[in-house]
This record gives structure tokens, sequence and C-alpha cells, in this order.
């Protein structure tokens, strides 16, 4: 593995990180820890090192807390109010831009009493941010929740270096401009001295938005607006590939790894899905492929059991609903048909594991299959090829995943193509050992090359340049 980097930041700034939700959780005696993931672990030493404050929501309605510190970082909660959770987070954020994002796999709903709450919401991030960011440092804000701070944080502070990263994808212009209010996204983003995407397509489709609705000009990755440049920069996001190899090597997960086995019946192929329960996943279609296959005898409930795990998220939007409704209804049927009493064919579960003990289905699964619709980026992926210091393990990967770009040893498939997604299952289950090591080494040195630790680091040097730029 290339040298670990540091924890300290790049810089010789103080940062503030501005992201829709805080880094932390509370936990049952009412104080706060950290919440598990990669982004944080990455970005939280780096804050430590350079006494910066993170700016975001806790995630409760009405809730004002008083900024606070945790392990010695420290947090400015904004408030959010129910309605706002309703109108801002669920309505337009998740409701509007989420689907418009992904494609339009879903159609958006344009309200103009949620983009009034999209704006004050980020009105309001971005007055705080005024207000505590010492002179001269470093704001980092991320995702679609907040594309509109960068603009209102450069009038109110002209003397910050403002850089934002995108984790979603940013779609391609003839997707975009369905939006009423195109033209006040892309104002808002090239307030940044910065803008990060997952992947170049991001990158291109953003300039693209911006010359076509602001007449903006570039040449390369650089935007000309009102005298200023902005840079759009492609930085695939990554994981804590040490964290999670550490915690693969632990003597508690290889147990954990039997006992899964042996629950699932000691098939000879596990399967495994792991994924929000989002509609842009395409848990549905690869519940069908399985099923498919089991009707065309290509796999056999005795020997092939699929895990899925669907953590649940945004309950309150409707679309979400019926994607749940769909899954379960989908569970059932293949279960009805092709299980045994005591063995089921499909291990549905609609809950939020802990991260080890997502660590140890990575672990049992032989085959793990990632095949959304589209994706900015799906570090399920890369976490499988993390965990699996073994060297075996098959990903069978969606070509419309941020991931695809560098997981380039994974069975790439489109999973618009219901036959080449069956054929790409059942590729992975016959995989020879030799190839399966061969591809799996692939991947994890891929992995090992781009941790989240270096994206941070790569990010903010980028961010530190195009600051001083100006
Ligand atoms: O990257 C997409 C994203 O919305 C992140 O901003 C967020 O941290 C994650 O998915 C989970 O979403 P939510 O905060 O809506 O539960």
């Amino acid at each position: 593995m290339d040298e670990p980097l540091p924890a300290q930041s790049p810089l010789d700034r103080p940062i503030v990180i501005a992201a829709n939700r805080l880094p932390v959780m509370r936990t049952e005696d009412h104080g706060w820890t950290p919440s598990p993931g990669g982004l944080v672990r990455a970005l939280y030493p780096m804050l430590r090192e350079s006494g910066g404050t993170w700016v975001g929501w806790t995630g409760d309605p009405d809730d004002a807390a008083e900024p606070f510190s945790v392990d010695g970082v420290d947090l400015h909660p904004v408030a959010v109010t129910a309605d706002e959770i309703e109108l801002y987070y669920e309505g337009f954020s998740n409701d509007a831009l989420w689907p418009l994002y992904h494609d339009a796999l879903r159609e958006s709903t344009y309200s103009i009493e949620q983009w009034d709450a999209y704006h004050a919401v980020n009105e309001r991030f971005a007055i705080t941010l005024a207000n505590i960011a010492p002179e001269n440092s470093v704001v980092w804000i991320h995702d679609y929740q907040l594309q509109l701070v960068p603009g209102i944080l450069r009038e109110l502070r002209p003397d910050l270096t403002i850089g934002f990263f995108l984790h979603i994808p940013f779609p391609p212009v003839e997707l975009f401009t369905r939006l009423p209010w195109r033209t006040e996204i892309i104002q808002g983003l090239l307030g940044c001295d910065l803008v990060g995407f997952q992947r170049p397509t991001g990158a291109a489709n953003f300039i693209a938005a911006a010359h076509q609705l602001l007449d903006a000009e570039h040449v390369d990755d650089r935007v000309f607006h009102r005298g200023r440049e902005i840079r759009a920069g492609v930085f695939p996001i990554s994981i804590d590939v040490a964290e999670v190899e550490a915690m693969a090597a632990g003597r508690a997960t290889r147990q954990h790894v039997s006992r899964i086995r042996a629950r699932l019946g000691d098939p000879e192929v596990v399967m495994l899905g792991v994924d929000r329960l989002d509609y842009t996943k395409g848990i549905g279609l690869r519940l069908k492929a399985f099923a498919q296959l089991l009707e065309d005898g290509r796999l056999d409930p005795a020997r092939h059991v699929m895990v899925q795990v669907a953590t649940p998220t945004r309950e309150a939007v409707e679309a979400y609903q019926d994607e749940r409704a769909e899954i379960e209804r989908l569970v059932g049927e293949i279960n009805g048909r092709f299980s045994s009493i005591g063995l089921p064919v499909v291990h549905y579960l609609y809950q939020t594991l802990p991260y080890d003990d997502l660590v140890a289905l990575y672990r049992a699964g032989d085959v793990m299959l990632v095949t959304p619709f589209r994706d900015g980026m799906n570090l399920v992926a890369k976490e499988y090829a993390a965990a699996h210091i073994d060297g075996d393990g098959v990903l069978v990967l969606s070509e419309f995943a941020g991931a695809a770009d560098e997981l380039t040893d994974a069975v790439l498939v489109n999973p618009h193509d219901d036959r080449a997604l069956q054929d790409a299952i059942v590729e992975a289950v016959e995989m020879h050992r030799h190839e399966r090591r061969e591809r799996m080494a692939g991947l994890r040195d891929q992995i090992r090359k781009s941790d989240v630790q270096g994206w941070a680091h790569r990010f903010l040097e980028s961010l530190a340049d195009a600051g001083r730029s100006e």
C-alpha cells in the first residue's frame, strides 16, 4: 500500500466544513459520538489539526443546539424546522433534485414553496458560515442540499476560499435545464473557487450548463464568470481502506463470517446486496434477475442464496415508500416460490447494521451485486473489495456507478439489460478461482491507491491552488 497520508490538513489555514448533516450522532446518554463512515473519519483528524469547524443539521426538527465539540472538533448546528424538513430536505432536495440528478428515474416535483425553503435553509447555512469562518479561511461545502451556499457566502465573505463537492452525479444539460431554478443553482455553484465532481462527465455537464445558462466561457477545467475563475475538477471519493481491512482481519469478524454462512445453511455461493433502500440502486431489478435464474435452473436454491440488506432512508418520501413495497413484494414472491422450510433463498434485512456487521457480511459474500441505475460513486463496491483480504470474491458492478471508472476488474454490466445482468451473475457465480483472485487483486490494488484520506488531500490542495489563482 502507498505510504498512508498524514492525518493533518494539507493547508496552513483553518478549514470549515458545511454539510447537510453534522458528522455526529446522539448517544443513548444524550451525548454525541462521531458518525460511522469514511468521510467523517477522513475529515475529522484534519479538522482537529486545523482547529476547524463543521456546520450542519443535527437531523432533528427545530434542534437549535448551541455549538459544541466532540473529540476536539467544533460543531456548529444549523436549525431546520419541521416544515423545512418537509420542504427543503424531503421536498426540494430529495423529491426534485435527487431524481433529476439521477437520470430523472422518477418524476421530480417542482414546487415554489419547496424552492423557497431550500433557498431559506441555504441562506441560513451561508450566514452561519459567514459569521464563524476565520479571515481568509477555507470553506468546503458538501452535496446537492447546499448548492446555493457558495454564491451567497461569496457575496458575504469575498475573503474566503470556497470549495464544493457534489457527491451525486451532475446531470446532462438536457435534464438539468428542466429545473425551473437551474440558473440560480449554477450561479450558486459559481460562487466557488473549486467545484468537485465524482466523474469527468459530471464536470463536463456542469461546464456545459454554465455556458448555456450564463454564457460562462471555459478553457479546459477553468470556467470564467463575472471576472472570476472557477475550477471544475474530478475527485472520485473513496473509503477508509485501512479501517475496513483492519475490521475484516479481526478474529471477531472471522468468527462472525462462519456464523453467517452456517446460518444461511452453508450454501455454495452467497450473493450479497447492500444498499440504502433507494430506487436508484436497482434492488428490484437484481431480485428479478435472481428469480429468473432460479426459474430457468441456471441457479439452484439449494446451492445459491441471496442476502439483501436495505438500509432505511428518506422514509417520508412517497417514492421511497413505493420502492420498499415493491422490493418486499418481490422478496415474498421469490421466497414463496423457491424456498424450503427453514431455508429462505432470499434473506432480506430492512435495517441499519453496525459497520462491523456489514464488514463481516462483505467477507461472507462470494458475489457482491452492485447494480444501480445511476450512482455518484457507490462506496459499497469499494468496501467489498477492501473487506476481501482473502483475495477472493467477485464484484458485479453497474456501468452507471461512478466506481465503474476505477473498478474495471469487476464484472461490469448494463443493469437495464436484464439478459446481460443474468449472464453477469452466472459469470460471477461460475468464475474460476484463478480469475476470481486475479480480478480481486486488481480491485484491491486500485482502492489501495486512492483512499478517502488521499481524496480529501487532493481536493484541499486543489482548492488552495484555485484560491491562490484569484
Ligand atoms: O451522497 C448522497 C447523500 O444524500 C449524502 O449527502 C448523505 O450523506 C447520504 O446520501 C444519506 O442521505 P440522507 O442524509 O438523506 O439520509
